[in-house]
């Protein structure tokens, strides 16, 4: 049995469909997880999605995927701007990360632009809504299936 891609979400990503909606739209988290589960369904592989708005559970759900996961999709939230934790628990993956975010981060706030998740990232997707998740399953099963060739 091939290893889940873990999805993990950050702080707030559980308010998405009443938190500014103007920037994230209307789609809730659930609508998100639906979404993956979906598009895991499309691409043969399994899925483990969750959400926390603490970072130190990021940092234990990440090191838990680099043992248990195929790869990650990580929209850290605001913790992608903040946490030397969490990038240095992503130094010791050695599975694909994708690192998502709904928005497009570089046409908002300074602050925004910058990444702690980035360097230890395989790829980003920002800009194309809860799409990013499906774009980011895409390119991990593609990964995965090259690596299997
Ligand atoms: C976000 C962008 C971050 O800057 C922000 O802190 C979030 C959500 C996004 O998905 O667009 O909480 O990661």
């Amino acid at each position: 049995m091939a290893k889940p891609i873990h999805i993990l979400n950050g702080p707030n990503l559980n308010l998405l469909g009443t938190r500014e909606p103007d920037i994230y739209g209307a789609a809730t988290l659930e609508d998100i997880r639906t979404l993956c589960t979906e598009a895991a369904s499309d691409l043969g592989c399994q899925i483990d999605f969750r959400q926390t708005n603490t970072e130190g559970e990021l940092v234990t759900w990440i090191q838990d995927a680099a043992e248990t996961a195929s790869g990650i999709v990580l929209n850290a939230a605001a913790y992608t701007h903040t946490s030397v934790a969490v990038l240095d628990a992503l130094k010791t993956c050695t599975v694909p990360v994708v690192e998502v975010h709904l928005s497009n981060v570089y046409k908002r706030e300074p602050f925004r632009h910058n990444s702690y998740v980035s360097p230890a990232a395989t790829g980003v997707i920002c800009g194309f809504g809860p799409h990013g998740y499906v774009l980011a399953l895409e390119a991990i099963a593609k990964l995965i299936a090259g690596k299997q060739e």
